[in-house]
């Protein structure tokens, strides 16, 4: 994945726990990286490895580290270094999930070799959304949860996402029903 990932989870991690405990997950990690650089592509391996050690040292699940990433992505990464963009992709929750298909084709114009998530919208009511979510990368629903409920909160729009369909379960695909 490109550094502005490893990046934002060095960000997260610093902000919430100072740069001491990121350098002992960066040591412990095993990653030999000093400083990862936004446009550059890394192995997916140094991400998990970064993300596996951060859960170990802070005692907390890989899950639960993905989610509150997901929701740091939206809030910090994105909306901060990204603003045009996020405005650009609806002007309410409710268009912005139905506009998240077409997200990362924009995206890819700045990281051209991006392996974007697939997102589908299923049935979309007042107050609901349906999302298929397919990626070539295993174990990261957790994140697309935090990734919908930083959208909830960049919207104050607070949402609850339950999670329908679960790969890791043995279903085709991940599906999240995100109401508000
Ligand atoms: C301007 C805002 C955004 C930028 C610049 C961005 C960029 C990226 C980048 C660079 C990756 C790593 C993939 C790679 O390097 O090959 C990624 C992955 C991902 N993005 Fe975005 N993204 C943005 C917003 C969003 C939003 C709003 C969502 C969903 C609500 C989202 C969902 C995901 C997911 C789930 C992945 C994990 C990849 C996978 O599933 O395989 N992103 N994005």
């Amino acid at each position: 994945m490109y550094g502005m990932v490893n990046k934002a989870i060095e960000q997260m991690v610093v902000l919430e726990h100072g740069e001491a405990v990121w350098e002992e997950i960066l040591e412990k990690s095993g990653v030999d990286v000093e400083v990862f650089v936004s446009t550059q592509g890394y192995p997916d391996q140094v991400t998990y490895a970064l993300v596996q050690t951060a859960a170990d040292v802070l005692h907390v699940s890989v899950a639960e580290i993905l989610e509150a990433f997901g929701v740091h992505w939206v809030i910090r990464t994105a909306q901060e270094g990204y603003g045009d963009m996020m405005a650009g992709g609806g002007r309410t929750l409710s268009e912005f999930l139905v506009n998240l298909p077409n997200f990362h084709s924009r995206v890819a114009m700045i990281f051209p070799h991006l392996a974007p998530p697939q997102f589908l919208c299923g049935e979309v009511t007042e107050r609901s959304v349906l999302m298929h979510y397919r990626s070539q990368r295993e174990g990261l629903a957790p994140f697309a949860v935090g990734l919908f409920k930083g959208l909830g909160q960049m919207f104050s729009t607070p949402v609850t996402v339950e999670h329908t369909l679960q790969k890791a379960a043995g279903a085709d695909h991940d599906e999240f029903l995100i109401c508000w």
